[in-house]
């Protein structure tokens, strides 16, 4: 086999030089630990940024894999599987307020990745709006900072220029203000009536920093999408799947119920797969022929989700994360106190954390020299240094983790660059 060195000289010349890649090839896991080409060790406290929800290896999700290749790999949308049936099934009875009560979000479409679950939403909104014969309502409310794919239709609601300069993106279809700022969203939903086909919020912004919602934020986003003939989509691809400690972001805020939601990234437990959820009433928007995907709702990526979902259940990791999450905030907290000259503070939910750091020192500093000492994190903005790591970590090597950052923080003796990100 390969050493790291060797797959990086490689990976020079013959792949497309888009990613800004660390040194090392990863080649094993086991649980919350990973080993790279070399034989080295890490703890891996960003699971392939919130997508390994159960660790690597997780023996049942092996097994459902393998037992669905073995019997069969792929089906196509002409026909029905029951893995993606019974999918479907799952996660909408995640929406059920209680047990007895209906689905808020009752119908499921399959997709491969967080993009185009977003996509599917983007379509949706608009479809929507055109059958109800409102042709003027194609416009998307969005936020600064947000990330909701790359896409040419994603890309127009993701709120960070970088991201869209160049690609001839549409984003004059979506207007961005302040997240947070609901006299913003106000302003913007007046100035253009009859316009919005939706409004487009993550629960906590992810990519953007991991900046959750402030209190009520949502609440008020429903109430004037209603006001305003838009919908209210909730992008979960970073925060659902019991990341934030609910099996749902949005359901961190009383009252809320969007009109559909996307989901990606946890789902497969590191199989492809994303989902758009919908409310009933809007069953009937994507007709046949309408929107589609060749391998969404592929048997192998569906009981891979499954097997994710149903460990999820029987070892209660949607309410570990809640209580994970608080101790892995306090931890933190600990660091940035110990480390005031590095960071200024964490935030977060559940087991989706961020340590801001200090105007000056680049998060990917940080992030180099956790990696020196044997912990893979990631970077949010070039402020925040992102913790995601797998929902069933156990706290000792959690801890274990912890310790090394404090001293790879120890190892940084002095701010090292200029950060010229506004600080927000
Ligand atoms: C909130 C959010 N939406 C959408 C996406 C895009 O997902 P994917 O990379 O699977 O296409 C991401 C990816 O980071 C995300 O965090």
């Amino acid at each position: 086999m390969s050493n790291n060195a060797e797959i990086a000289a490689l990976a020079s010349h013959v792949l497309v030089s888009n990613y800004r890649q660390a040194p090392i090839a990863l080649v094993r896991g086991q649980g919350a630990e990973v080993w790279d080409a070399d034989g080295r060790r890490y703890l891996d406290l960003y699971a392939g940024i919130a997508v390994s929800t159960l660790g690597h290896a997780h023996p049942q999700l092996v097994r459902a894999i393998a037992d669905q290749a073995a019997a069969i790999l792929h089906t196509t949308n002409l026909v029905y599987n029951e893995p993606s049936v019974r999918l479907a099934e799952r996660l909408v009875s995640y929406t059920r307020p209680s047990p007895e009560a209906a689905p808020l979000l009752s119908r499921a479409f399959f997709c491969n990745s967080g993009t185009e679950a977003i996509e599917a939403c983007v379509k949706l909104s608009r479809r929507r709006a055109f059958l109800a014969g409102e042709n003027k309502r194609t416009r998307f409310l969005a936020f600064h900072n947000a990330f909701h794919g790359r896409s040419m239709g994603a890309l127009a609601l993701t709120g960070t220029p970088k991201y869209w300069e160049g690609f001839g993106a549409d984003v004059e279809r979506a207007t961005h203000v302040a997240y947070g700022d609901l006299d913003a969203v106000q302003v913007a939903l007046d100035t253009k009536p009859g316009e919005y086909c939706a409004i487009v919020v993550e629960p906590v912004q992810g990519e953007g920093g991991v900046f959750p919602a402030p209190p009520g934020f949502l609440r008020e986003l429903r109430s004037l999408a209603d006001a305003h003939g838009a919908l209210l989509i909730v992008d979960e691809v970073q925060t659902g799947i019991g990341r934030t400690g609910r099996w749902y972001g949005y359901q961190q805020h009383e009252g809320v119920v969007p009109d559909a939601i996307a989901l990606a990234k946890g789902l497969g437990g590191g199989v492809p797969v994303g989902a758009m959820l919908v409310r009933e009433q809007l069953n009937g928007v994507l007709t046949p022929g309408s929107h589609g995907s060749t391998f969404g709702g592929n048997p192998l990526a569906t009981s891979a989700a499954l097997a994710v979902l149903e460990v999820m259940e029987h070892e209660k990791l949607v309410q570990r994360a809640s209580a994970m999450g608080e101790h892995l905030a306090a931890r933190l907290r600990d660091v940035a106190a110990r480390h005031p000259d590095i960071f200024e503070g964490e935030r977060g939910l559940g087991l989706l954390r961020g340590m801001l750091m200090r105007p000056g020192v680049e998060a990917r500093t940080m992030l180099v020299a956790a990696r020196a000492k044997g912990v893979l994190l990631s970077v949010a903005s070039e402020r925040v240094l992102r913790f995601t790591p797998p929902l069933n970590i156990p706290v000792e090597l959690l801890d274990e983790a912890i310790e090394a950052i404090d001293a790879a923080a120890a190892s940084l003796t002095a701010p090292v660059s200029e950060s010229t990100l506004p600080s927000r």
